[in-house]
Parts: C-alpha cells; structure tokens; sequence
C-alpha cells in the first residue's frame, strides 16, 4: 500500500440531525378574522405572528404601562373577559380585539388650587356615588388592585386609603372598561395619589435639607472638579468609591464626611 493510500481519509464529523419541533398551531380570531397561531405565545406576539404590527396598544411588553388592554371572549362562555396582551397567553378559539385606548371621563383641574378635602374629589367626579359595588372592576384589574374597596374609600373621603390601594395602578382603564356605573377610576385614582402626595404626606424634612445645602453652594467646588476630571479616571472613582454596605444601620457614614 503506497503511502497516499495509507493515509486516513479524516473521519466524518457526524453531523447532528436538527431537531424541529414544530410548535402547535391554535386558531384564535383577532377582531373577527380566524388566524392559526403557536401555542404559548402571548396575546401580542400572537397578533405580531399574525402579521399585526403595533403602533399603538403596545408599550414596555412588561406589563406595566398599561398600553396593552384587550378584551376577549371563549368559545361557549358568555362572559367578556380583559386581559394585558403582553401578559395574557392565547386559548384555542378566542375571540379578541385592542382596546388602545379608553375614552373615559377625565376631570380637568388646576392643581396648585386643590385642598386635601374630600369635596374636592367630589366635585371633580361626582359619579363616583353611581358606584352599585358590583366588583366587576376590582376582578377586572391585572393587578390585583381592590379597585372597589379604593372606590369606598374615595366615597368615605379617605384619600389616603384610596392613594394606598391604588399604589399600583398601572392606569390601563380595564376596570372603566367593565364599570356598570361608569366611574372612570383610574383617573380618580390618580388624582387621590396626587392630593395624597401634596397635601396629606408629610414633608421628608431631610430632603429640604439636603435640597437647602445644594442651593447654598456647598457641593459645587467638588462638582466641578469632577467636570475637569478625565472619563477613564472617572470610572476609576466611581468604582472605587466606599459603598453603603448591605446590611448598613440608619447610622452609618462614610470615611470621608466631608460631603454630608
Ligand atoms: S385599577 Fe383599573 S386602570 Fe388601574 S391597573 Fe387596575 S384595571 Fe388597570
Ligand atoms: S365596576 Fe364600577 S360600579 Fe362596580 S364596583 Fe367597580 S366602580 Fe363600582
Ligand atoms: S405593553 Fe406595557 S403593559 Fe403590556
């Protein structure tokens, strides 16, 4: 045997079949038209598979702008049913469609004349008592906010209970949606939270300090210092900075006071 033919041929590398696994499709219907979608997916990125392009109804994909409202229904329940498209996932043979944007009533105010009295919320939205307590909103809500019960609230003048329960409101008007009487809470919401923020919380006393010392010059030798400083030593400083630990106690100070 010539030593051409001695010579190994290089083993094959075996090349690994590619598994597909080909999803199942489902059929759901986005606004009357039947399209078949991967199982799984989420409302949005089933309506974006079925060719859908979002320039309104969609914001963070998170759920937390509130941008995604969708209504739907399943076969055989009468029930209407909302859900957050980028949160909910699709079921066989549902009937949906966008709700982008909700036309609820939306007080308008100046502000700076607001006291933290009751009327105040009264008078800008006095269909608050045409609220029957049904709850369609509180099981409405995607955030598991007792939407009712800061609608009580709001009628027995506690503000802050309502600002309290409403905390996380995320604004997307699903409870409105649902609302038997009309009550476009999230608006009330928002204004309870502003009242609440303004007038009724008291004032974080450390921060007017700390805002008064600013305003009296007391950190603007070091900033501009740091202006002058170059970008790489920059880094450099900042990573090296002492750090509050973890664990720090109301106490704690770093070495160099100079700056408190
Ligand atoms: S309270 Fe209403 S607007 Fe706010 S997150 Fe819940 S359903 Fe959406
Ligand atoms: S859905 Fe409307 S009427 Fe029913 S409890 Fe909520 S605010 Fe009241
Ligand atoms: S896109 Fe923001 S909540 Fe769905």
């Amino acid at each position: 045997m010539s030593a051409k033919q001695r010579k190994k041929k290089p083993a094959k590398t075996p090349v690994k079949e590619e598994k597909k696994i080909a999803a199942k499709l489902i059929p759901i219907y986005i606004m009357g038209k039947r399209y078949e979608v991967p199982e799984g997916l989420t409302i949005m990125k089933a309506m974006e598979y079925a060719g859908y392009k979002f320039i309104r109804g969609c914001g963070c994909r998170g759920g937390t702008c509130g941008a995604c409202g969708t209504v739907y229904r399943k076969p055989g329940d009468y029930k209407l049913q909302v859900a957050l498209a980028c949160q909910k996932t699709v079921e066989p043979d549902m009937y949906m469609a966008q709700i982008p944007f909700f036309p609820a009533n939306r007080a308008r105010y100046e502000f700076a004349g607001l006291t933290a009295a009751p009327e105040e919320v009264f008078k800008l939205y006095p269909e608050l008592f045409r609220c029957v307590a049904c709850n369609a909103c509180t099981k409405a809500c995607p955030q598991g906010i007792e939407v009712m019960d800061a609608i009580s609230a709001l009628k027995q003048g506690n503000i802050a209970e309502a600002a309290r329960l409403s905390f996380d409101c995320i604004q997307c008007g699903l409870c409105t949606s649902r609302c038997f009487g009309e009550l476009a809470q999230y608006h009330m919401f928002q204004l309870a939270r502003r009242i609440y923020g303004a007038r009724i919380i008291p004032r974080a006393e450390h921060l007017a300090e700390m805002v008064r010392t600013i305003n009296e010059g007391k950190y603007d030798q070091i900033l501009e210092e740091l202006k002058q400083v170059k970008e790489d030593e920059l880094k450099k400083l900042y990573q090296e900075r002492e750090a509050e630990p973890m664990a720090a106690g109301e106490d704690w100070k770093p070495k160099d006071t100079r700056y408190l």
